[in-house]
């Protein structure tokens, strides 16, 4: 049982906008609920592995039956569900990268879904930071994979409350072209912000 599960994806450290707003998120959290049991995945150095053959397989076989290594993959899934299962808050923070989530975070979402098994109880917020803009009118609205792909993930596996948290133009001042939105980019982090804090604050 864990008052927060947290998985933190971004592999940039402190020049990441995704775990800047995040950070803002659990001081919130943590003003707000004294004393929290926080569980944190950093993928960005904690290697979850891609689901294999075997680990698909002992989903299929009966318990005594399963090898070792079988066994021990399963196990494996199911302590991660565990975690899910139990948290009273879930929240991921990530990069839009390649307009959906990076592959770390696809392997743990594909570690974590055995139909039947997982089940989220608690509420879910997922962060997210994008190089660029995708909202009507932008030259690329609707490429976002990323944003309605989550809120349906954790829909999916029972979730009734997911908010899901956007910050635009993290490639502006970086990138070139993008250099008419530097302002932009700002206002965007601190709303961002700003909604993760009082998110956290509920
Ligand atoms: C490999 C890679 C792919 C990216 N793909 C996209 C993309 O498809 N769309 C976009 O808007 N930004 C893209 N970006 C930019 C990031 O989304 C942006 O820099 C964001 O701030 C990253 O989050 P972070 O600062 O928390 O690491 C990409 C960045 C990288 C490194």
């Amino acid at each position: 049982m864990s008052d927060l599960l947290h998985i933190a994806v971004s592999p940039m450290g402190d020049h990441s906008i995704s775990r800047a707003v995040d950070g803002a998120f659990v001081e919130a959290f943590k003003a707000r609920h004294a004393n929290a049991e926080i569980i944190t995945h950093d993928l960005a150095i904690e290697s979850i592995p891609h689901l294999d053959g075997e680990a698909i397989g002992a989903g299929y076989t009966p318990e005594d039956a399963r090898s070792v290594s079988a066994a021990a993959k399963h196990n494996y899934r199911l302590g991660l569900i565990k975690e899910v299962n139990e948290a009273k808050h879930i929240l991921v923070s990530t990069p839009m990268w390649n307009f959906s989530v990076p592959s770390v975070l696809k392997a743990w979402i594909d570690q974590i879904i055995i139909p039947g098994a997982v089940a989220v109880t608690g509420k879910v917020t997922v962060i997210i930071s994008q190089g660029g803009s995708y909202a009507p009118g932008a030259p690329r609205a609707g490429w976002d994979w990323e944003s309605g792909f989550m809120k349906q993930l954790f829909e999916s596996i029972g979730a009734t409350d997911v908010e899901v948290i956007v910050s635009e133009f993290g490639l502006a001042g970086i990138a070139p072209g993008l250099e008419a939105f530097v302002d932009n980019k700002a206002a965007s982090i601190a709303a961002a912000k700003t909604a993760a804090a009082a998110r956290a604050s509920l």
